[in-house]
């Protein structure tokens, strides 16, 4: 609970592994074997090798690709909105972001109607999510309704003969997809509840992370106004018109130098994410601590760090419960400064985990957020309907992203331009 202390257990990625934990939990909950290292040799490694993919310059491609999908989603969102229309918040943001990650990471079936599938499976995966939590926490798949049958026909969309249809796959998915099928041990019915998996992962913690983004922006309009003016900015210096039908081209680097923008997302982040950090003890030892203090520790004791504390402790983040847009912007750059008892923190926002396994897809995760708020925000005028407050579900505490416990009303409209 202490994070001037976060950095002495997550320097021990070794002896404090993650993997023990996360495996165990992934297998029992998507259906695939234990990746044990006696019965596939290397596996896991293999797959944590090919995560560079998506970060740093091989991270254009992807987002270039994400940029595109999502001006194809949110055409057909444009062309109904000449006049006010309204929609629910969370299940906007879910269709758009769903569909965009989905086309931009395993591609589409060209002879099928692509939209119909991916909107019945999205319609699956957010049943399927809906009972995620009980799974974690092996409550028998059994006792849970229909979710059986709805993970295996979720399953069954990653089949390898289906899969081989689908063009423009991004190269993670065909990097895994290359190293799956060199274990024979592996029945095709593995191989696609691997990639459900990683579906799962893709989408299950941004989708809520985009409706906190979208939320807290349209509930605080003078937040949204400097984070629009940024991002106008942005445009005019790159000499882009803002009608729908030009369409926008914001590259890697263009997305990184939105700093309020950034920040906003950060700030939801801060508020909204409870990811648990979990180390299993690989052997016994004394793990030392600041100030000669020490914890002995045994072989197959649980660590657990807890970064939502940390997200709201008043002495790191003044008023903790208040959404500041700009809390992470600090003259005119990232502010990186956090301090507890007088002391930097290393690490002081942690919805992506930490160490040697925090999560690979986290920069593309925060540019697909801040591409779908660019997009909303250069073309759409937006008005809350709901202004009761919502609060978070916490039933998965913990886990990831909380999700709203209600969803909100609010309705948009194009934005008139002269140009
Ligand atoms: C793992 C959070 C988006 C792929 C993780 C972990 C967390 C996390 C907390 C566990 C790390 C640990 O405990 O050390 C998030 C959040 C996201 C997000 C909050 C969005 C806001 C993504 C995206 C992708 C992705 C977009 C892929 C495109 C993965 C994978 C792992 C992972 C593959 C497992 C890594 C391993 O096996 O070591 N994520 N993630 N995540 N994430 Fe993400």
């Amino acid at each position: 609970m202490d994070p001037t202390q976060f950095q002495y257990v997550i320097r021990h990625g070794k002896k404090l592994d993650f993997h023990e934990f996360s495996n165990e939990m992934a297998s029992r909950t998507f259906n695939y074997p234990r990746l044990s290292e006696a019965k596939f040799p290397q596996l896991s490694d293999h797959m944590h090798k090919i995560y560079k993919i998506m970060q740093g310059k091989p991270l254009d491609k992807l987002t270039d690709s994400m940029m595109i999908n999502l001006q194809h989603v949110f055409k057909w969102k444009f062309s109904q909105a000449t006049d006010w229309k309204t929609e629910k918040m969370y299940q906007f943001c879910c269709s758009i972001m769903f569909e965009a990650s989905f086309m931009t990471l395993y591609g589409r079936d060209p002879v099928a109607d692509g939209r119909k599938v991916i909107s019945e499976m999205r319609e699956k995966f957010t049943k399927f999510d809906a009972k995620f939590p009980y799974l974690v926490i092996n409550i028998p798949i059994a006792l849970l309704g229909d979710t059986k049958n709805i993970r295996e026909e979720l399953i069954h969309f990653f089949m390898p003969t289906k899969m081989d249809k689908w063009h423009d796959q991004a190269e993670v998915i065909r990097a895994r997809k290359d190293i799956l099928e060199q274990y024979d041990m592996l029945r095709d019915h593995d191989k696609a509840a691997h990639h459900f998996a990683f579906l799962w992962a893709s989408v299950g913690n941004t989708i809520p992370a985009t409706f906190w983004a979208l939320y807290y922006l349209v509930r605080h309009p003078e937040a949204l106004a400097a984070v629009r003016d940024e991002i106008d900015h942005l445009l005019q210096s790159t000499g882009q018109k803002k009608r729908p039908e030009y369409g926008i081209h914001i590259t890697r680097e263009q997305l990184d130098s939105l700093v309020l923008l950034g920040s906003a997302i950060n700030e939801s982040l801060r508020l909204c994410s409870a990811s648990m950090n979990i180390r299993v003890v690989q052997e016994d030892f004394l793990l030392e601590l600041e100030d000669d203090q020490s914890v002995s520790l045994r072989k197959g004791d649980f660590v657990a760090l807890y970064p939502p504390a940390l997200h709201k402790d008043p002495e790191v983040f003044e008023d903790p419960e208040e959404y500041k847009y700009d809390r992470f912007v600090e003259e005119g750059k990232e502010k990186t400064t956090f301090y507890k008892k007088g002391k930097k923190l290393k690490n002081f926002l942690m919805p992506f985990g930490s160490g040697s396994t925090i999560c690979p897809g986290r920069f593309f995760a925060v540019n697909e957020i801040k591409q779908f708020l660019a997009l909303i925000l250069i073309h759409m005028d937006m008005e809350l309907i709901d202004f009761k407050p919502i609060g978070q579900d916490n039933s998965r505490s913990g886990l990831g992203i909380l999700l709203p416990n209600a969803d909100v009303a609010f309705r948009f409209k194009l934005r008139e331009f002269s140009d």
